[in-house]
């Protein structure tokens, strides 16, 4: 019985990773029983920084294969990509209209991800909290399920619904809760422990992308960062060791164990042992997900197919919703 309506999306930028998978897209399918589900390829959000055309056709196409192959059922669920339902622009443009310039002054991923070239930086990936405040509320969205490092977005989401129904004196927008999931809600960097595991940095070779065959993600494995100490014995002793807390986050989410649990289990092992059976996991875990990507990216008609039914679908919902708000505003 669903409790709610949920909403998320992944950004069709290229090498669908680890992160992706633990911390959205494997709780996009624990959630479709439970939930009306809309999962979206946020392609809108791609442009806020250059895309290559071809690319990123394919690179939305490949998003919608990895909800499918991860288990999304797309008769279940909505599966479709942003540009397609134009409720989400209409509705975005009135949200630049009620976020403050403060607000956004304080988000932290545009800092991050306009560094020291903040004039050079899109006017879209400063308001892209506002895009994904719309994509949401498009559909009064109940829940969102994400990664710990939305949590920011989701709040300045929550703030908009809120200042709309303010400023507005109406009820028409819920106070959509963040489902921050799992033992990896934020998955590290194999390099060093201490950054997110992420689509856009180039130069981080050790990430583990959905894709990577096992040689490749048991390498990867291999190699990641540790220091010298055998693994502790309570989860306390994780504290000071970001290398074997992110690992063993990674274990937990895969095995869908505690991290208490994998401590137990690994109390006072090696390293080396560990990454071992970390490795095998991984590969068990995202091999079977890869063959089905590349089975559907062979012929990608169902993909398609499947992109336009939810689109027209997801269409139908917010159709209603920003016609109540349009009337709303005085449009
Ligand atoms: P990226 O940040 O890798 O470009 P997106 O912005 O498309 O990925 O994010 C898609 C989803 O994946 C979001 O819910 C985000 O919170 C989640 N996510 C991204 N990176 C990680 C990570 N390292 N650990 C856990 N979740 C992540
Ligand atoms: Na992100």
């Amino acid at each position: 019985m669903a409790t709610g309506r949920i909403f998320s999306g992944v950004q069709p930028t290229g090498n669908l990773h680890l992160g992706n998978y633990l911390g959205a897209i494997r709780n996009f399918v624990a959630l479709q029983h439970d939930y009306e589900c809309i999962y979206c390829v946020v392609d809108m959000h791609a442009i806020t920084v250059w895309q290559d055309p071809a690319e990123l056709k394919t690179a939305t196409r490949e998003v919608a294969a990895a909800y499918l192959a991860a288990g999304i059922e797309p008769k279940t669920s909505i599966i479709f990509n942003q540009s397609q339902v134009s409720a989400h622009a209409e509705l975005a443009w009135i949200f630049n209209c009620v976020a403050r310039m403060g607000w956004l002054n304080r988000m932290t991923q545009f800092k991050e991800k306009a560094g020291k070239h903040r004039e050079n930086a899109s006017v879209g990936l400063f308001v892209y909290p506002n895009l994904m405040a719309a994509d949401i509320l498009a559909y009064k969205a109940t829940h969102v399920p994400v990664g710990d490092d939305q949590r920011q977005h989701l709040e300045l989401c929550r703030d908009i619904a809120i200042k709309f129904n303010f400023d507005y004196k109406t009820e028409c927008f819920p106070v959509t809760e963040p489902l921050i999931m799992g033992a990896a809600t934020r998955v590290m960097s194999l390099r060093d422990g201490t950054s997110k595991m992420s689509k856009s940095d180039p130069s981080d070779n050790s990430r583990i992308n959905i894709t990577d065959d096992a040689d490749t993600i048991a390498k990867k494995i291999r190699r990641a960062k540790t220091d010298p100490h055998p693994l502790p014995e309570s989860v306390e002793g994780l504290a000071e060791r970001p290398e074997a807390h992110n690992l063993m986050g990674i274990y937990a989410a895969l095995s869908d164990q505690t991290r208490e649990d994998v401590v137990s289990a690994f109390a006072g092992a090696q390293f080396s042992a560990f990454k071992q059976q970390l490795a095998d996991l991984a590969v068990e875990k995202l091999a079977p997900i890869a063959a089905e990507m590349r089975r559907l990216m062979d012929a990608p008609d169902h993909v398609d197919a499947v992109l336009a039914d939810g689109a027209d679908r997801a269409a139908a919902l917010a159709a209603p919703i920003l016609a109540e708000v349009k009337d709303i505003v005085g449009f």
